[in-house]
């Protein structure tokens, strides 16, 4: 039985720790995947059938893990994702997950769904950080969170173009999903109280439904170019096609990600898609991927097939869940050891060696 931090050993560990700790409206929202939970089952799996090709004899005697993210030097590729609503795992929320991810010298990409309002978050990440997009039917209310958003010092924008609609998420359905009282969508301001559903359900998808712009389209890119100078970076793209698309758009990078298996079930995993938008966007756009990483060896897989960075989502709930800025940096530290072990292990002791010939077949 797990009792504290100091119990946790991985990944795995923290998950279970945190599993103990958080109450059943927040612990279904984090878990849930939508549908059978297919995409989100395989997200994991994934990883595991895939081998590596280590390699001998390589003076591993200093492993480096620095890179870069669109200009912003980096002191390892494990960044944290968007998730909504930090402050159903920990008090501090997502300043706490701030502090967590400036001290570990990466970055984070807050929510449009955060509990804590940006400009918070802005001073304790101190340029440590992106801004999540959805663009809401609200056109003014987009505009000034991308406004917002490049005053509090966000160095670029994550458009969301995977949810026209929320994915079905059978158990928040079931079991009437909704924010506690005290908390609320803090961004949007008087539009950010989330009611519980008027027919029941997912409180969530009933906003989503009502507050987002189920429109959006690849025009709607040069409305946001227009209104932005921040870089922008497509989240949830699975295909080549799209990759192509968001080249021709004129978009600043490509985030291999299925939102968490939450949205399309059965949709491809990450890791499975990513070959073939390496491919389509040939060294003009960095890409980076989500989903399922839970060990150093994970890392390195995405890494290898030519994501240049990934980031974590519900592991940073987990650290936040088990205790504030100290799990999410447990979590972050864990899993910066595991990949510099399997880096080294591999023959590997830079982020450049890492290539599509250290995986097996
Ligand atoms: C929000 O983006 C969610 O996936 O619940």
């Amino acid at each position: 039985m797990l009792e504290s931090l100091n119990d946790v050993y991985n990944l795995h560990d923290l998950k279970e720790l945190a599993h103990t700790r958080l109450e059943r409206n927040a612990l279904e929202y984090y878990s849930s995947g939508s549908m059978d939970g297919h995409t989100l089952l395989e997200s994991t799996a994934v990883f595991s059938r895939l081998k590596l090709r280590p390699r001998m004899l390589c003076d591993v005697s200093s492993v480096d893990t620095r890179t870069t993210l669109l200009g912003l030097d980096l002191s390892s590729p494990l960044c944290a994702a968007p998730t909504a609503f930090h402050r159903m795992a920990h008090d501090e929320g997502e300043r706490a997950t701030a502090r967590a991810i400036r001290q570990f010298g990466t970055l984070m990409t807050l929510s449009t769904l955060s509990n804590t309002d940006m400009e918070e978050v802005g001073l304790e990440a101190q340029g440590r950080w992106w801004f999540q997009l959805y663009v809401f039917r609200d056109r003014e209310l987009t505009r000034s969170l991308v406004a917002r958003a490049e005053q509090a010092g966000a160095r670029a924008l994550v458009l969301t173009v995977d949810t026209p609609r929320l994915g079905r998420r059978e158990i928040n359905v079931r079991n009437l999903f909704r924010l506690p009282e005290h908390l609320s969508i803090k961004n949007a301001g008087t539009q950010g109280w989330m009611p519980p559903a008027s027919q029941g359900g997912d409180g969530l998808a009933e906003f989503v439904a009502a507050q987002m712009d189920a429109s959006l389209s690849w025009k709607d890119l040069e409305w946001l170019r227009s209104i932005t100078q921040l870089p922008i970076v497509l989240k949830g793209i699975l295909t080549a096609e799209d990759a192509k698309l968001t080249l021709e758009h004129g978009a600043n990078a490509i985030w291999v990600s299925t939102h968490g298996g939450r949205q399309v079930d059965t949709a491809v995993s990450t890791l499975e898609a990513l070959p073939e938008i390496v491919e389509a966007v040939n060294g003009q756009l960095e890409v980076y991927l989500d989903g399922g990483i839970r060990r150093g060896s994970d890392v390195l897989k995405a890494l290898a097939l030519g994501a240049r960075a990934v980031f974590l989502g519900r592991p940073v709930l987990w650290g936040l869940a088990c205790g504030g800025e100290a799990g999410v940096s447990k979590m972050l530290n864990m899993l910066q050891y595991e990949l510099e072990l399997t880096m080294a292990l591999c023959g590997k002791n830079s982020l450049e060696g890492l290539k599509p010939d250290l995986i097996f077949g």
